[in-house]
């Protein structure tokens, strides 16, 4: 971990509830957890009350959304506009997670086009990007994830990513128990900062990039020492609170 603040995110996907809201704000209130970023991204339906409860707790908690239309406002049934996130307060938001890819067809162009909707309205997107096991038994690794940062950097420029945070989640390691190693990880992360670097040291240099991928209160630590990795995108173990207070703890 070099000198950028870390920052670590749990993503509930479809699960979660409030009592679980209620455990993670009271025993994160109860905690000494500090100069880390911690962002929870519940089910939407959750946000505002789980807001609520952060801001009336002067909570270390930061709300994230898992997902927002590239629309504004209009008939999109089912949708969720940033207008709508601001409105409650919300300054996170995941974009082009692996999931929402494979099983909702989101393109990079798109997933391009939500990062750049959130930016306009002052919401921090975290930019997923990762590779298959086929992908990776390929050699196609680095090829996926340039594309994906391309897409953001062709539409949204190098400069959007001053204010965006990227995730390398790849997909053989999301739920499977079998993160990828503190060196593959590495390996990723370094691939991700020099690819920008290109465009721009500064910029390069500046933009936190996280792992996701079966991070555990075990791995953590070991993960958080490479030069490169900035934080977690955490799954599983993000849905329990001392497993997620631990992964803070050991950032
Ligand atoms: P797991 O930590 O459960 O592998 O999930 C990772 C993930 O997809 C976070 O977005």
């Amino acid at each position: 971990m070099n000198q950028l603040k870390p920052l670590i995110a749990a993503n509930w996907k479809m699960n979660g509830n409030n009592a679980l809201i209620a455990e993670f704000t009271t025993k994160f209130n109860a905690s000494v957890i500090k100069d880390v970023d911690v962002v929870v991204c519940p089910a939407s339906v959750y946000l505002e009350s789980f807001k609520r409860q952060v801001s009336a707790n002067n909570s270390v908690i930061q709300v994230g959304a898992q997902n927002l239309s590239d629309k504004l406002s209009g008939a999109f049934t089912g949708e969720i506009s940033t207008e709508m996130l601001s409105e409650i307060g919300i300054d996170h938001v995941i974009v082009g997670h692996s999931e929402r890819r494979s099983l909702f067809g989101e393109t990079p162009e798109l997933v391009a086009k939500k990062y750049q909707t959130a930016l306009a309205s002052n919401i921090t997107p975290i930019l997923c990007t990762g590779e298959s096991e086929q992908q990776r038994d390929a050699k196609e690794t680095f090829t996926i994830i340039a594309n994906d940062i391309d897409a953001v950097v062709d539409l949204c420029g190098i400069e959007s990513f001053k204010n965006g945070v990227i995730a390398y989640e790849p997909v053989w390691a999301i739920g499977t128990g079998k993160s990828a190693t503190p060196d593959q990880a590495q390996e990723v992360h370094q691939f991700i900062r020099s690819h920008l670097a290109k465009h721009d040291e500064e910029v390069a240099a500046g933009v936190r990039i996280l792992y996701g991928g079966s991070v555990n209160e075990k791995n953590a630590a070991e993960l958080f020492k490479q030069q490169d990795i900035n934080g977690a995108l955490v799954g599983g173990a993000g849905l329990v609170v001392e497993k997620f207070m631990s992964i803070c703890q050991n950032a």
